[in-house]
């Protein structure tokens, strides 16, 4: 009796202390496979993990390895890639296809494997291979380790919050057409929150509703998963305090609007603070320049306990071109930079960069007009390789592949934002190289080359310190004075202003190759996009470890 109550204790003991221990392993099983949907009142079978859309929440704390075992059971190739994730030392496991993994093909399976090292918040994963993301996307939680507080009140729950966007045709029919004809693909029919559209004109449909009680604090854990669309996101009668973007804490702030590129995420505490009532919630597009955008807001309801009415207070939607409250809400953000979650800005700088990026047209003979559009940076229209560049690059196997000269700064520099100077593209494939623990800055420059567009940037890999901002083009003089080297916002993609420019730091201290682009998917597809080569550094654990045995070959 004495022994078997020893025994139960001493079990007791082994699982609290299990309970307690730094890190988990958390395990997931992402089956990909068909499933009917309907929306806007007409319905197609779409790609999706496990038939749901948005896909399942990935929930872990920091720290956490997180285990995913991907079978793909459609007839497409797949690929995931968990967005904001930095991959110390995992770069197999990012997902971008081609560039770190060959595709999942029909049929196969692999397994994703990493650890949430140094993060806490809020990140999305989607897929990363043509344009499947559009379907293929769903939220990761990174919860603090246990015991560690947020730095900010504790919320009486929290939510999960998903923007999407909706053709009514098929996603891969879009953009393949779009490739032969050379003309830019069809926009979107709709938006969605959290997979479900809300009332439009001519559908009667269904909205998300987000349930809440008077006098408590919610935290909305805010994602775009959209396409192409930079969106604002609003409730009626109700301010939201922003605490952290893209897994990085930041200075609390309170705004009416927030403003969201796809790929960027926010959290952001609701306080509950009327006695009852339906509060009307939107997305809507950002888009201040010639380019069509789906216009269609999407809307859900933010409902309080008690209501007994039907009724719904609704507030004006931002303006489509508001850049003012773009930017507004950009020049609002700083980090935390308390002594818990230091700011860690690198002052000294290795390589200084300047990116010209945007859009362009080149000749196409077997294109409709005899031209197509494309995008690049530095007038190198990235060209997308048959093979992995991260195992061309293990293997000492780049050539044919890639080639490590990206330029550093445009061949012939011109008036970026000065209208329409048409400079030929180069097409190839190139990396910029890195050594180990190499400081970097980027000066991102949009150009007006065609039309000037908002571009949210997204590095893998690594966070950047967005340093500074402007419009017009920058001023290599008076600009870095400017530069914001205390309390800098950290992120993982940022908002490049219609015909302005973006200054960003990182410190290159994750050996493998990174993907950069815009996360517009449309210009990525035309080539907005490079990847940075970063060298092993010499101690052991500076190295990009051997690949899985189970990554895909091409
Ligand atoms: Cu969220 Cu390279 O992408």
């Amino acid at each position: 009796m004495a022994s078997s109550c020893a025994r139960i204790l001493l079990l007791l003991v082994f699982l609290s202390l299990q309970y307690l221990a730094e890190a988990n392993i958390r395990r997931y099983k992402f089956n990909v496979v068909m499933k009917n949907m309907t929306k806007l009142c007409s319905t197609k079978p779409i790609v999706t993990i496990n038939g749901k859309f948005p896909g399942p929440t990935l929930y872990a704390r920091e720290d956490d390895n997180v285990i995913v075992n991907l079978t793909n059971n459609v007839n497409y190739n797949i690929t995931i890639h968990w967005h904001g994730v930095k991959q110390l030392r995992t770069g197999w496991s990012d997902g971008p296809a081609y560039i770190t993994q060959c595709p999942v093909q029909p049929g196969g399976t692999f397994v994703y494997n990493f650890t949430l090292t140094g993060q806490r918040g809020t990140l999305l994963w989607h897929a990363h291979i043509s344009w499947l993301r559009a379907t293929v996307h769903g939220a990761i939680v990174i919860l603090p380790k246990r015991g560690v507080p947020y730095p900010f009140p504790r919320p009486h729950t929290e939510k999960i919050i998903v923007f999407g966007e909706w053709w009514n045709s098929d996603v891969e029919a879009v953009i393949s057409q779009s490739t032969q004809s050379g003309l830019p693909p069809n926009i979107s029919d709709g938006h969605t929150i959290n997979g479900l559209t809300g009332q439009v004109p001519g559908c009667k449909s269904r909205g998300y509703t987000l349930h809440v009680e008077t006098g408590k604090k919610y935290l909305l854990r805010i994602i775009n998963a959209a396409v192409n669309d930079e969106l604002f996101f609003k409730i009626t009668g109700h301010n939201l305090t922003v605490v952290e973007v893209d897994a990085t804490y930041t200075k609390p702030f309170d705004t009416e609007t927030l403003f969201l590129g796809p790929g960027q995420t926010t959290n952001a505490i609701l306080t509950a603070n009327h006695p009852q009532g339906n509060f009307l919630m939107t997305i809507s597009p950002f888009m201040d320049t010639v380019v069509p955008v789906n216009n269609v807001t999407a809307t859900a309801i933010l409902r309080y306990k008690y209501t007994r009415t039907q009724s719904l207070k609704s507030s004006k939607i931002p303006p489509v071109n508001a850049t003012s409250i773009a930017l507004g809400f950009s020049d609002s953000l700083r980090s935390l930079n308390s002594p818990d979650y230091p700011t860690n800005v690198p002052l000294k700088v290795d390589h200084s960069l300047f990116f010209a990026i945007g859009v362009g047209v080149n000749p196409c003979a077997t294109c409709i007009n005899g031209t197509k559009t494309i995008a690049d940076i530095n007038n190198v229209s990235f060209v997308m390789p048959t093979v992995a560049m991260l195992q061309a690059h293990y293997f000492n196997k780049s050539e044919g592949v890639f080639t490590d000269d990206f330029p550093g700064r445009p061949s012939t520099p011109f008036n970026y934002t000065g209208g329409l100077s048409n400079l030929q593209t180069k097409n190839g494939t190139k990396v910029y190289r890195l050594q180990f623990n190499a400081t970097v800055q980027v000066i991102i420059q949009g150009t007006s080359v065609i039309a000037p567009e908002s571009h949210p940037t997204h590095l893998h890999g690594s966070n950047f310190f967005v340093i500074g901002k402007g419009l017009g083009n920058f001023d290599p003089i008076k600009d870095p004075k400017k530069f914001n080297l205390v309390d800098p916002v950290e992120r993982n993609t940022v908002s490049v202003p219609t015909a302005g420019w973006t200054a960003i730091r990182f410190i290159a201290d994750n050996p493998g190759v990174w993907f950069f682009h815009c996360h517009l998917e449309v210009h990525t597809s035309w080539g907005l996009k490079m990847a940075f080569l970063v060298e092993d550094g010499n101690d052991s654990n500076e190295k990009l470890p051997p690949p899985p045995s189970d990554l895909p070959i091409c």
